[in-house]
């Protein structure tokens, strides 16, 4: 099935960074009008820090916002390398969050429990209203790697041998991912380059060679890119 991709390029990293910021503060009021709450997944990795920094100097209903994340190391809870960690830091324990609608993936409990543990958690609430995602320089995004074979029926899969330390990790299938009114993947920085490459041929001749070229949204996927990525 074709993907609908909107390519937003952008100047440099914070200007993707407050783009971004803005679109998302839009789909939370949007959803929060149409259904009283907020379901959005959460990237890992460094990319969005600048985002999450900047939510946390917003004012929001924020007893109407339910956080998820699309992939965790597995590692211990407080490992300064988890995804959760960096959420935490950089913004939900810097506002007065109600931690209960902040739902971590449990990764200390292993690949395969967190991941089934997880499932349980988001099959009753999907779709989940937005999604944020990276780009890795192989062309990875969340935990989904080139070259790993998955069962695509899961929701939420255990990863073995990932190529980005750690080795072992959980992570949203492109089942999962895939029921997401909107899809948000960030791109910034030159080291992303070949993979953009790779995704803009794979866009085009329909292509799956890169995992983020099967990522899907209900409503299509919208790529928010600064110029050092995308080579233009
Ligand atoms: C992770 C991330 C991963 C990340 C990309 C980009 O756990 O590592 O989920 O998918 O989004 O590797 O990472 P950076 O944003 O740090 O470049």
């Amino acid at each position: 099935m074709a993907v609908n991709i909107r390519w937003h390029p952008l100047e440099n990293a914070e200007a993707v960074a407050q783009t971004a910021l803005q679109k998302i503060l839009g789909e939370a009021q949007k959803a929060i009008i149409q259904r009283g709450m907020f379901k959005l997944v959460l990237a890992g990795g460094t990319t969005p820090k600048r985002i999450y920094q900047l939510l946390s100097e917003q004012q929001q209903e924020w007893s109407k916002w339910y956080l998820f994340i699309g992939d965790e190391r597995c590692l211990d809870a407080d490992d300064a390398q988890r995804n959760s960690l960096l959420i935490r830091q950089s913004w939900l324990d810097k506002i007065d969050f109600p931690m209960e609608n902040f739902y971590p993936i449990r990764a200390e409990h292993g690949p395969d429990q967190a991941a089934s543990e997880y499932a349980e958690i988001i099959a009753p609430l999907l779709p989940f209203d937005l999604t944020l995602l990276g780009l890795g320089e192989d062309g990875h995004t969340a935990s989904l790697f080139p070259g790993h074979l998955h069962n695509e029926n899961e929701l939420v899969h255990g990863i073995y041998h990932s190529p980005k330390p750690p080795p072992e990790r959980v992570s949203l299938s492109n089942k999962a991912l895939a029921q997401s009114e909107q899809v948000y993947i960030l791109v910034t920085g030159s080291n992303k380059k070949n993979a953009v490459q790779q995704w803009r041929q794979d866009a085009e001749k329909q292509g799956m060679k890169s995992p983020v070229a099967r990522i899907r949204g209900i409503n299509g996927v919208d790529v928010f890119i600064d110029q050092d990525a995308s080579g233009d």
